[in-house]
């Protein structure tokens, strides 16, 4: 299976709610063998009339920010999200709606292969790192499983209405990329 494949199959998903009231699937943007991969809550409004993923001002304020440390999606990092479909609202996706969307992501993140994940925000963090993740506290941390190595920053959108929360991602993103020197160095040759 590729990931072309794997993208085809959900695009037809209807495994939860979320699939009656999307405009689009928004399965994920980037380099497909990236070793650095983001992974958000799911998406907004935006991303769900376009189809791809952090579209949106928050989007672009990640791509901002990630740009100080030589990242571009176009370049070197895949971004996707726990859920593939736009919750009404923008509300939080629902602990059945994100187990049933990990049948996607699952084989996703097997396929793309990443050495390292970034969280974007608590959900994605509580779904991936540990159900009692808390950002405020451990985001910037770095966790290892199976071989992957995962650390939550805050979510863009958090960083777009409380600029104090900054100072503390700038500081994440520099460890984030002394973890990318030292794990997957290649990143930053091409
Ligand atoms: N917020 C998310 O978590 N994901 C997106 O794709 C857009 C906004």
């Amino acid at each position: 299976m590729t990931l072309t494949e794997l993208e085809a199959q959900c695009q037809k998903c209807k495994n939860c709610v979320l699939g009656e009231t999307r405009t689009n699937l928004v399965f994920g943007a980037g380099v497909p063998n990236a070793r650095v991969m983001f992974i958000g809550e799911g998406p907004g409004e935006n991303e769900d009339l376009q189809g791809q993923p952090f579209v949106g001002r928050g989007g672009q304020f990640l791509d901002t920010m990630l740009k100080i440390i030589n990242l571009d999606r176009c370049k070197n990092f895949y971004i996707t999200n726990i859920v593939k479909c736009r919750p009404p609202k923008n509300r939080d996706p629902q602990e059945s709606e994100r187990a049933a969307c990990m049948s996607w992501l699952r084989p996703q993140i097997e396929l793309i292969s990443p050495k390292i994940i970034v969280c974007l925000g608590r959900i994605a963090a509580m779904t991936l790192i540990k159900s009692d993740f808390k950002i405020t506290r451990e985001h910037g941390q770095v966790f290892e499983k199976d071989g992957i190595y995962y650390m939550a920053i805050y979510h863009p959108a958090a960083l777009l209405r409380d600029p104090y929360k900054r100072p503390d991602t700038f500081e994440d993103l520099k460890a984030l990329q002394e973890l990318i020197n030292s794990v997957c160095p290649e990143v930053y040759a091409g």
